[in-house]
């Protein structure tokens, strides 16, 4: 796999500078079946990220921008008249790469209508469910200055997504090579130009491979540890689940197999908690007052858990 992700680096290298960490990200959760959640200021170009890897991988992509007054079936897709009689009209849910645009802005009702087809791959309309396709890979962002008169998550969400990654401002340098890309006006001319560099079949005996990477007991118990960890924590009032190890060892497995190895180190576990733990803690009053955030919280707990050697 780090020999596709070494192709996928260079095709969307074409159209977006750095975000390396995003572009891997997006790649893990394709392959192992998960979605992504993307925190960042505007203008840090996460649509533009999100596009620029569909179109490597060959899927679908659609952009759904979220709004206060969109319902469910918006996203889901509706019963329609057709001739004289009723068929299911799919809704832009049905693609192979879903952005999520500002998921914070909906109500609840139509978040949990998206967050419901992450998890079940599916839509029920009417009593019938209509498989969604696969891959199928959800990345949503949020925009962390904007959540006033907004609808936050509730983290019981928050916790289907495999990990959330933070995208930051550029550096100077890289800031002069976004300046430097080719245009057409203001649109971003060189995304066209990105080709397909993979094959639905190559993700799929990816993703079992995967499957066949190997996790020593002592990993899982250390993953395990971890996890446990964030729930005695004086400042966390509500700690990662059960399902947050299962996310945990996918994306230390997905990590690993970028990486060209066939077993996960401790250090893989370690390296990608912060990515998949921080975004499922809820911080208890008194820690949110004093600023201590869920980021130091799984910083707590990677120090307190030994690394096993
Ligand atoms: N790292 C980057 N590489 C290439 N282009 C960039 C980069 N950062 C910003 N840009 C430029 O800025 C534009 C804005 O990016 P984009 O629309 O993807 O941002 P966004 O993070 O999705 O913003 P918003 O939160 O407002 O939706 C891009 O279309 C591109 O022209
Ligand atoms: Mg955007």
């Amino acid at each position: 796999m780090n020999e596709l992700r070494q192709r996928v680096a260079n095709e969307v290298a074409k159209a977006v500078v750095g975000l390396d960490d995003v572009i891997d990200g997006i790649l893990m959760a394709v392959v192992s079946g998960g979605h992504i959640l993307l925190e960042g200021p505007p203008g840090t170009a996460k649509t533009l990220a999100a596009r620029a890897v569909s179109r490597c991988l060959g899927l679908e992509f659609t952009r759904i921008q979220f709004t206060p007054d969109m319902l469910p079936s918006d996203i889901t897709g509706t019963m329609a008249l057709s001739g004289d009689s009723l068929r299911f009209r799919p809704g832009p849910l049905f693609s192979g790469a879903v952005l999520a645009d500002e998921i914070n802005r909906t109500p609840p009702k139509t978040q949990a209508a998206l967050l419901e087809a992450m998890q079940e791959r599916s839509v029920t309309v009417d009593g019938t469910s209509h498989p969604l396709p696969d891959p199928f890979v959800v990345v949503a962002t949020q925009n962390p200055i904007e959540y006033e008169g907004t609808y936050p998550l509730p983290e019981a969400q928050l916790d289907r997504f495999m990990m959330k990654l933070d995208v930051d401002y550029p550096t100077e340098n890289e800031e002069i090579a976004i300046a430097d890309l080719e245009r057409v006006g203001l649109s971003d001319a060189a995304v066209e130009t990105i080709v397909n560099v993979t094959s639905v079949q190559e993700i799929l005996d990816t993703r079992s491979r995967l499957d066949a990477v190997r996790v020593e007991d002592k990993v899982t118990a250390y993953a395990v540890r971890l996890v446990r960890h964030t729930r005695s924590l004086p400042s966390v009032e509500l700690g990662a689940s059960p399902r947050a190890t299962v996310h945990l060892l996918a994306a230390a497995k997905a990590w690993a197999l970028l990486q060209a190895r066939d077993f996960v180190t401790p250090d893989d576990v370690h390296d990608q908690a912060s990515l998949v733990l921080s975004h499922r803690l809820v911080m208890t009053a008194d820690a949110a007052i004093d600023r201590y955030n869920p980021a130091d919280a799984v910083k707590a707990a990677l120090t307190a858990v030994p690394v096993p050697k």
